[in-house]
């Protein structure tokens, strides 16, 4: 169903123009509607959107069940605060944590997991005076000061200096340079499982094992930021399953509930009490409305198969793209996770994005060189297969005019 909006693009661009910040580069489109991976723009053109939402419209855009659930909540109760219990935030834990492990606290964006992550290291390794946190160059973790002071990319701190105390930097892949960073005040270790915005980066094997047996030895904390591989995302519920690596602490945000505001900070049961009363809070948090669109994407997956179908899916795509690289000179490295894809060139991403964008499909540039897809978990075979091959056409013009 097309539906086409009141005003055109440029009519609400305009508004923008005069009354938002402009803190965003904004592609000149505005949305109006979707369905699944496709979205219509308010001039009535559609797209095949194979990163929708940034990975947060985890089951495409307005999945029925996801819909409904919504409704029905809204209906009942919308907002409840933390000073009572609602029924929803206990089972959407639950459906987390038996997916996991640990206890869960709730929360609205990644950054606020990470905020909650790092409190709860400081707060768990206080006793002995341990604070700093160790991450990792081309990570990202969010825009407020911890989370920001966490991303170890000089590009996101520029000119809003001093950032926070407490973080140190290591190289992904380097075990030794991390063990030459730990010393009396270290708390934890903080990383992604794949590294998302810095370009679909999956650690060497046995890296990450090296970091949990280097908490173990000196007694750190160990966070994976699931904000990006959470919820499925990279094929199991969590990026950590496919590890062989069991965290302290997961951080989720993005999918979790389908792209209505939702995020959590999953802790070992045994730690969870460090974040005691009055410690850490968010109004939001976990409320009915969040916590019922949860329970339905999760839901979701596990009735409809949807884990399976992106190990299926996956696989398809990573043949598909080791062909590609075969073929053309300008892919550089093919990197594939679930549904998390990059596709690193030898030239800037960004014209590639561009060219795909005015061929309906709408994809993302990131880390100068990366094509990145997090289709929706659900895409078809069919939407997937013509995406790449609209991808390949815009990549074989660009590999003609290098
Ligand atoms: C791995 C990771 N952590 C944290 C964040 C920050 O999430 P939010 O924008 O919801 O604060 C992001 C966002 O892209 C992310 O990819």
């Amino acid at each position: 169903m097309t539906q086409v909006a009141q005003v055109g693009s440029q009519a609400i661009i305009d508004v923008f123009d005069q009354y938002v910040i402009p803190n965003y580069r904004r592609q000149p489109i505005a949305l109006v509607h979707g369905e699944g991976s496709r979205v219509w723009d308010a001039d009535g053109r559609s797209y095949l959107d194979l990163f929708p939402g940034w990975g947060c419209n985890i089951l495409g855009y307005s999945p029925p069940r996801l819909v409904r659930a919504i409704q029905e909540q809204a209906a009942q109760l919308i907002h409840v605060p933390n000073t009572w219990y609602i029924e929803q935030q206990g089972r959407f834990a639950e459906f987390l944590c038996t997916r996991g492990f640990g206890k869960a606290f709730f929360c609205n964006s990644g950054a606020e997991a990470n905020e909650a992550a790092i409190k709860l290291a400081r707060l768990h390794g206080g006793a002995a005076g341990r604070y700093r946190v160790i991450t990792f160059e081309n990570g990202f973790h969010g825009r407020t000061f911890g989370a920001l002071t966490a991303t170890a990319q000089p590009k996101y701190h520029e000119g809003l200096g001093p950032m926070m105390a407490g973080f140190r930097y290591a190289r992904m892949n380097d075990l030794e340079g991390v063990r030459g960073l730990i010393d009396q005040e270290t708390a934890a270790i903080m990383i992604e499982p794949v590294q998302g915005e810095g370009g679909v980066r999956i650690p060497d094997a046995g890296f990450l094992q090296g970091l949990r047996a280097l908490c173990d030895e000196h007694g750190l904390l160990l966070i994976f930021d699931e904000v990006q591989t959470g919820m499925g995302r990279t094929g199991t519920w969590f990026g950590y399953q496919q590890s062989g690596v069991q965290p302290d602490v997961i951080t989720l945000a993005k999918g979790l509930a389908g792209g209505v505001a939702c995020g959590a900070m999953i802790c070992r049961s045994e730690i969870a009490g460090d974040l005691r009363p009055g410690m850490h809070a968010s109004t939001f948090g976990g409320n009915s409305l969040a916590m019922a669109a949860g329970l339905a994407v999760g839901q979701t997956i596990e009735e409809e198969g949807i884990l399976q179908h992106v190990q299926d899916l996956s696989a398809q795509a990573r043949a598909h793209l080791l062909q590609w690289q075969q073929e053309l000179p300008i892919i550089r490295e093919i990197r594939v996770r679930g549904m998390m894809i990059g596709i690193d060139l030898t030239i800037p991403s960004a014209p590639a994005v561009a060219k795909c964008m005015e061929r309906g499909v709408l994809l993302n540039a990131t880390n100068d060189t990366v094509v990145r897809l997090l289709p929706a978990l659900n895409v078809s075979e069919a939407d997937l297969m013509e995406g790449l091959e609209i991808i390949k056409e815009a990549l074989e013009q660009m590999a003609g005019d290098v």
